[in-house]
């Protein structure tokens, strides 16, 4: 039986940090229609309900077929504005109080719409969403893995003129087939401008992957890393390093990575002594934003009062926010579970 008294609305206003989404995964069908509209671009769907429907997914290709799709009518910086925007009202009603962002350049660039253009949207929605709902925000900029490192180099170069804007540099899409060590230089040439390196690894590869994400593209953190599970000796690694791994429950189940939510190994992570952190992956495509995320590990794998302090406390600790307002919201957390 779960605690009664662990409600939705306890969960959604706990102090948290996300830091595992990106944000043309926040793309809801209605915006995705409206944006077409004014941009002419054909969708071939009839109405929001028949793209709804359409998501149904048997693992992570069959997502990112209709995520790529889906992102084509995002064509003018006010279209990145509102999108972005979208995503942080509704993160902010869930307490969230800082957000690291991905966003995957190539996916937009490559059907020639500007980089400037990407992350001038992004980047003002950002700003006016520390201004006007006091949540933090810092991007990261994906390299997709299906494609070439030529590509994620070149792409490197032309985030450079905006260094500031970007805090730092992940690696994302089609796992399997396209491990982590192919993407080496690109990692080292982004260290040497000094941008934080995170991979996704062990979403559906191997724990070889995230071993080589660690050793060879010296990250951070881990996006997903769930199949750690199968490798004792990485287990350890990862515990006595505390590195984070940004869990995505509700996505790994509809990607089918684990047959049902009961299955998911979240909760034995968090037993583990890992340092784990709950996200949304893609919200408008999974069913849920990070609070949903919480409330269906409290419904299906009994989390506690505890262990939701524990990953949101977590959540802040694995951020790349400065000391001071990292120390804030800690506090903040403290507070809230104080009372
Ligand atoms: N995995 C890999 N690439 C992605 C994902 C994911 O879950 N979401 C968006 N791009
Ligand atoms: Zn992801």
């Amino acid at each position: 039986m779960r605690d009664q008294s662990i409600t939705d609305d306890l969960l959604k206003g706990i102090p948290k940090a996300e830091l595992h989404i990106h944000i043309e995964g926040s793309l809801e069908p209605e915006l995705m229609f409206e944006i077409a509209g004014r941009n002419g671009v054909p969708l071939r769907y009839a109405s929001v309900e028949e793209v709804r429907s359409a998501y149904h997914f048997t693992d992570l290709q069959s997502f990112l077929d209709l995520y790529y799709e889906g992102m084509k009518v995002l064509l003018n910086e006010q279209d990145f504005y509102d999108l972005t925007w979208a995503y942080l009202q509704k993160t902010s009603s869930q307490g969230v109080r800082h957000a690291e962002i991905f966003f995957d350049p190539q996916a937009h660039t490559g059907r020639g719409v500007a980089f400037e253009t990407v992350i001038g949207g992004i980047r003002q929605a950002l700003l006016d969403g520390e201004r006007l709902l006091g949540v933090s925000s810092a991007l990261i900029m994906c390299f997709l893995r299906h494609l070439s490192a030529e590509s994620a180099m070149e792409t490197l170069s032309q985030a450079l003129p905006y260094r500031e804007w970007i805090a730092g540099v992940g690696l994302d899409s089609s796992e399997v087939g396209h491990p982590p060590e192919g993407f080496k230089a690109v990692f080292d040439e982004a260290e040497k401008y000094g941008f934080r390196r995170v991979a996704h690894a062990g979403e559906e590869g191997p724990p070889e992957y995230i071993w080589q994400a660690l050793d060879i593209l010296q990250v951070a953190r881990i996006d997903h890393g769930v199949r750690c599970m199968e490798d004792q000796k990485l287990l350890k690694r990862l515990r006595e390093e505390q590195v984070p791994l940004t869990v995505c429950p509700l996505s790994n189940v509809r990607l089918r990575v684990f047959d049902s939510i009961q299955e998911h190994p979240l909760k034995r992570m968090l037993q583990e002594g890992l340092c784990v952190t709950i996200n949304s992956d893609d919200p408008a495509y999974f069913g849920g934003y990070v609070a949903d995320n919480y409330c269906t590990v409290r419904d299906w794998l009994r989390f506690t009062r505890e262990d939701f302090q524990k990953v949101a406390g977590n959540s802040f600790r694995a951020s790349f926010l400065g000391e001071r307002r990292k120390r804030q919201l800690l506090s903040e957390l403290e507070t809230y579970f104080a009372s």
